[in-house]
């Protein structure tokens, strides 16, 4: 590795399993310092990567605790990537009120929580990275599978990506959204090693780069976007999907 994040103290959430646990062991191997959590009281520290298990960043007060332990540890936050996620899936006419409700807490309220933790310490330090994660359901249809809450959440972590830079800018806060394509995870793994046939036929056999997506295809994107490289790069809107989505 080429010490791109060298450094710099990074917080990554969901560091547990999927993208989440590729993203801290790549930033750590770039040289920062990674400071994860996960709602899996099993997702342990390991080397050089320090992980807080069974944080619920759904509760404003868990994500502020994450967070200012991780400043107490390192003195600081130059980089936040809101990864983690969960999300219930169903029709309209399956999903329940309660399922909706469990999806925005899981993927856009979280993301609100931990940036309001984090703010005032990105202010001290004179700015930072904020990485967040949409997802290309969120600005298309999709067919194989009903998305209502995911996509609607989704597009609201977009949505606040775009405002946070506006008011982070004369902060020197920096804000990015990354939204994957499918990616190869524990969770979807299964399911892409037996495609059913319409995910075959409207996703997978419609990919222009002829494969569907790895961890680090993603994270790869996540490092240049918390490194320095980006430093005039605020509110972009990174697919990462193989080009799929230009397909429509
Ligand atoms: N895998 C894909 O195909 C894909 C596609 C588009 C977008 N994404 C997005 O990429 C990100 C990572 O996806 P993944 O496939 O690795 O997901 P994953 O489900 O494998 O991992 C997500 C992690 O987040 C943790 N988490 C969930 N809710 C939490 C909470 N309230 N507090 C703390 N931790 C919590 C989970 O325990 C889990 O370890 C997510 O934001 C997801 O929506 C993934």
């Amino acid at each position: 590795m080429t010490g791109r994040l060298a450094g710099k103290i990074a917080l990554i959430t969901g560091v547990g399993g999927g993208i989440g646990a590729a993203a801290a062991a790549r930033f750590a191997a770039e040289g920062a310092r990674v400071i994860g959590c996960d709602l899996d009281a099993a997702a342990t520290s390991h080397g050089d990567i320090r992980v807080m298990g069974g944080v619920d960043l759904g509760d404003p007060e868990q994500a502020r605790q994450w967070v200012d332990e991780a400043v107490a540890v390192h003195g600081g936050i130059d980089i936040l990537y809101n990864n983690a996620s969960a999300q219930r899936f169903g029709t309209l006419d399956e999903l329940t009120v309660a399922d909706w409700d469990f999806t925005m807490r899981n993927e856009l309220d979280l993301v609100y929580y931990t940036v309001r933790a984090a703010w005032p310490h990105l202010r001290r330090q004179g700015g930072g990275s904020i990485v967040n994660v949409g997802s290309i359901a969120a600005t298309r249809g999709v067919e194989f599978m009903a998305q209502n809450a995911h996509s609607a959440a989704k597009g609201g972590v977009i949505a606040l990506t775009l405002q946070l830079v506006v008011e982070g800018g004369p902060h020197g806060i920096r804000a990015n959204v990354i939204s994957p394509g499918l990616i190869e995870t524990p969770n979807t793994a299964p399911m892409l090693a037996d495609p059913p046939s319409r995910l075959r036929s409207v996703v997978l056999d419609r990919i222009p780069l002829g494969r569907h997506g790895r961890p680090d295809d993603v994270v790869n994107a996540a490092v240049f976007l918390a490194s320095d490289e980006s430093a005039w790069v605020s509110g972009a809107h990174l697919v990462v999907d193989g080009g799929g989505s230009v397909l429509g």
